[in-house]
């Protein structure tokens, strides 16, 4: 039985926030400071989380991707992957992956390879000390390298960077930060802003496009379309004949909505269907609701398919009626 969608499309992603607390502050992702902080209590247990996934699973979910905030901030995050990579369903175990900003990588990359954890996407906006402060509003960006090194020394390949373009703060970066990925193995992939900030500042109009980000890239690099994208949100080009290659997710101006597969499930128990849903449906409320367990298994099934009834065709950020969801992205995992 498969989780799928009035569209036809099969989903077979999901992306479980395990805290939507940070150790940083991107301002495209959290208000400086008055975070809305989720409460302790509404935040799932370990044990509700494997077990709305081991649904999940049941029901064809092969991949799943753990967020935040800022993942690694769960005291156990270990212990939560090698649950996840446990379980078992109709195409065997999913894949368990995980994006973070790197900070704890280089204590926990060796054990959360251990514990079954593929591989890392890390948040990297700049090389620049100066600009790395003043857009995640802290002084961390040597940690950060340290900790994309850990990722690849303990095998969690392929590490691939994350950076948000964005007008004067690191659009003149692109080539720079292309060149320090692909001097290491690394795949280095470029975002376009998407309005879920804390603030509600997004504005289309300053938006650095995809068109944008490659006119900077092919001024530097030969780049060759990599066929075969499936359902994943990142084109991708091969570097100078490769074999590195680099990435664009452009969410705005190219979305790949129509082969979204993929679901959420927020730290204190929402499902979503999209980053862009205005709705949710709460299956922590199904969870403390006291069920034998037969029967929870089946309103668990029950919650993903009313989730996926109510998903949309796609975000529709150009629409003149788009509303910005009212949580930042840090709180329904990115
Ligand atoms: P891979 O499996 O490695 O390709 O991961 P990914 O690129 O899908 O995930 P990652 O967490 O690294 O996210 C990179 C960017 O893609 C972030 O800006 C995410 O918010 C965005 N993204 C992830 N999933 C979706 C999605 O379903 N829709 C949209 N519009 N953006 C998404
Ligand atoms: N638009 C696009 N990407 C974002 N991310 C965080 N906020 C935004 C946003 N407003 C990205 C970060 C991180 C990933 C989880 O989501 O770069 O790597
Ligand atoms: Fe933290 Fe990631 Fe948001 Fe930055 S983008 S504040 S690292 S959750």
């Amino acid at each position: 039985m498969t989780l799928t969608d009035r569209f036809g499309r099969v989903h077979r992603d999901l992306r479980i926030s395990l805290t939507d607390r940070c150790s940083l502050r991107c301002t495209y992702c959290m208000p400086a400071d008055g975070v809305p902080w989720l409460a302790r209590s509404t935040m799932l247990t370990t044990e509700e989380i494997v077990q709305v996934a081991r649904v999940g699973v049941e029901h064809g979910i092969t991949e799943i991707r753990l967020t935040g905030g800022e993942p690694l901030l769960r005291v156990d995050v270990v212990d939560v992957v090698r649950r996840l990579t446990a379980l078992t369903g109709p195409s065997g175990s999913p894949e368990v992956s995980l994006t973070t900003n790197a900070l704890r990588l280089p204590a926990l990359a060796s054990p959360l390879a251990d514990a079954g954890l593929s591989r890392v996407n890390i948040s990297l906006d700049t090389l620049d000390r100066a600009r790395f402060i003043s857009l995640t509003r802290r002084d961390r960006l040597v940690e950060t390298l340290a900790g994309i090194a850990a990722a690849d020394a303990a095998g969690l390949r392929p590490v691939k960077l994350n950076a948000v373009a964005m007008r004067g703060v690191n659009d003149d970066e692109v080539v720079a930060l292309t060149r320090f990925a692909v001097d290491r193995g690394y795949q280095m992939r470029f975002i376009e802003q998407m309005p879920l900030d804390g603030g509600h500042t997004w504005d289309r109009t300053e938006m650095v496009t995809q068109a944008e980000i490659l006119a900077r890239l092919t001024a530097e690099f030969t780049l060759t379309e990599v066929p075969g994208r499936g359902a994943a949100p990142a084109e991708l080009w091969t570097v100078d004949g490769g074999p590195a290659t680099v990435g664009v997710i452009a969410s705005v101006t190219a979305p790949f909505c129509g082969s979204c597969d993929r679901l959420r499930l927020t730290a204190d128990g929402q499902l979503r269907a999209c980053l862009f849903s205005q709705g949710e449906t709460d299956v922590r409320s199904l969870l403390r609701a006291g069920e034998a367990s037969a029967d929870m298994d089946a309103a668990i099934a029950d919650a993903y398919r009313r989730c996926l009834a109510g998903k949309k065709a796609g975000h529709d950020i150009d629409d003149p009626s788009f509303l910005q969801p009212a949580r930042p992205m840090s709180a329904i995992g990115g």
